[in-house]
């Protein structure tokens, strides 16, 4: 990361807090390492965040319906989906720093170096060939890679390394008082096995017909060992997963619905398409068939905040296996080639799985700009402000009446009463309005109305924009349904 963006992406973590949108957990005890709280307004966005997707998914799509799985889940689910024998990272330690690192991320960070010094070609050539590499699972190979490329750690400054050794991302905890293995019990790392344990139950009870897609929103938790960048990798998380079930052989046709579908989504909020790209991958997960990423350029540079998998029948032919019941789906429509019913099968899945937390990243990245403006008379002014989009911002308007006095409070308060059933609106009377426009400007609010003398005459207010902060005069039983119009 350049020291210019390493700078911007520290104001954002300081914004964060000082506006009330993340806060280090437990902070009063020093923070627990990639653990995080939302404030205020980061609830209220990360909601906007998650709303916005289930919407997209469950009510724009009539073929998706929705669920809400438990967290905690038979412990055999995590057999079966490969987790307790591949869910791993492959690591290694520092012998005179005693840090552990996760080796993908030690070669990334050398081809963040390159591409600084504006070496792209060699950082691309190096992430190919650690690509090849950890899809070969050739550690022996990986950790020449380190040597060949001088990686060394951070801390100690060494390249006195370990060997590469796998290890597993799963939290574990004990179900009941006694500590017996058989009582072993896993925080699920993923949303996805809730859907598929319940794959027959929602789509006998929702009578789904193939291609049909469950969706769903929740936690998940990963060990993760080097927890770095804020929010984007945290060790308890969420994710918003949607899994589409179809009948094999169209499972590629789905894959490249879904990966242009949720590109489309993202640029639906008005992001600039610029700032994402595909990355295909290479060493596929156990469960995949063929993968991509969303990336996003962050601060940091592009990262993953979405993907896209193929999952093939796996995870749903392994609980079959391991629960003994049948996870077929009767299929009655006539198969053309054969003028046959498709008959009994188990279909074929295709993922999209996107991290609310990084998401909600995106956006705090992707909005905040630190603006000089210069006014009329030449001067210049600053402001932070937080371009959020409109659909998705903690307030959607602001009612500021200029006074506390003269009757301008109620009046304010009677378009506050209009228009918070529909919309979240924000209320303030205290300190200059300069001030207070600031302020809405900083957490995101794209609308903010003033209630002033006028408006007691003829009841019109002035309506100040977010982004170009160009002010108009419009009647006051007009704000609601302007609001209403941008949301929507
Ligand atoms: N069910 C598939 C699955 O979990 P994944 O690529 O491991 O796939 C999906 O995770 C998404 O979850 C990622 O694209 C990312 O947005 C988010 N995610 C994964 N690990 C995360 C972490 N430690 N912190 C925050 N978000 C994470």
């Amino acid at each position: 990361m350049s020291v210019q963006s390493d700078k911007i992406f520290q104001s954002i973590i300081s914004h964060a807090k000082e506006y009330g949108f993340v806060f280090p957990s437990s902070e009063i005890y020093d923070g627990l390492s990639a653990v995080y709280d939302y404030g205020p307004n980061g609830s209220e966005l990360k909601k906007n965040i998650r709303d916005y997707w289930w919407k997209s998914m469950t009510q724009m799509h009539e073929n998706i319906v929705g669920i809400d799985a438990a967290i905690f889940m038979h412990p055999t689910t995590w057999k079966a989906s490969g987790h307790v024998d591949n869910f791993s990272d492959p690591m290694i330690d520092n012998k005179d720093s005693k840090k552990r690192y996760r080796v993908d991320h030690l070669i990334e960070a050398k081809a963040d170096i390159l591409t600084n010094e504006g070496k792209a070609d060699e950082a691309e050539a190096l992430l190919k060939q650690m690509d090849i590499l950890l899809a070969a699972e050739d550690f022996v190979s990986l950790k020449q890679l380190l040597a060949d490329n001088k990686i060394v750690c951070s801390v100690s400054g060494t390249s006195n390394w370990t060997e590469i050794r796998q290890f597993n991302l799963m939290f574990d905890t004990q179900l009941g008082s006694v500590a017996e293995d058989a009582n072993t019990i896993y925080l699920r790392p993923e949303t996805a096995q809730g859907i598929f344990v319940n794959f027959l139950n929602v789509q006998k009870t929702a009578r789904m017909k193939i291609p049909f897609g469950i969706a769903q929103t929740g936690k998940a938790f990963r060990n993760e060992i080097v927890a770095r960048q804020f929010i984007f990798r945290m060790r308890e998380f969420e994710q918003m997963e949607m899994q589409f079930f179809v009948r094999p052989g169209t499972e590629g046709f789905w894959y490249k619905f879904w990966k242009e579908a949720r590109l489309q989504w993202h640029l639906s909020l008005g992001i600039d398409a610029e700032k994402y790209r595909y990355h295909d991958h290479v060493k596929l997960a156990h469960y995949a068939k063929e993968a991509c990423d969303i990336e996003f350029e962050f601060p940091f540079g592009f990262k993953e905040v979405e993907g896209i998998h193929s999952r093939s029948d796996f995870d749903l032919t392994q609980h079959q296996l391991y629960s003994k019941k049948k996870m077929q789906y009767f299929d009655n429509d006539i198969d053309e080639t054969t003028g046959k019913a498709f008959g009994n099968y188990i279909p074929y899945v295709v993922e999209t799985s996107i991290g609310l937390d990084r998401m909600f990243l995106l956006i705090l990245s992707n909005s905040y700009e630190e603006e000089t403006i210069t006014k009329e008379d030449g001067t210049t002014d600053s402001r932070v402000v937080l371009h959020i989009p409109t659909k998705i911002a903690p307030n959607k308007l602001a009612i500021l009446p200029l006074t506390k006095k003269d009757g301008l409070p109620e009046l304010a308060r009677e378009l506050m009463d209009e228009c918070k059933p529909y919309f979240k609106c924000f209320f303030e009377e205290k300190d200059a309005i300069g001030k207070r426009y600031r302020r809405q400007d900083a957490i995101g609010t794209p609308f903010c109305v003033t209630v002033d003398h006028q408006s007691l005459e003829d009841k019109t207010v002035t309506i100040r924009y977010r982004d170009s902060m160009l002010q108009e005069r419009i009647s006051m039983d007009k704000v609601k349904d302007l609001v209403l119009n941008e949301i929507f």
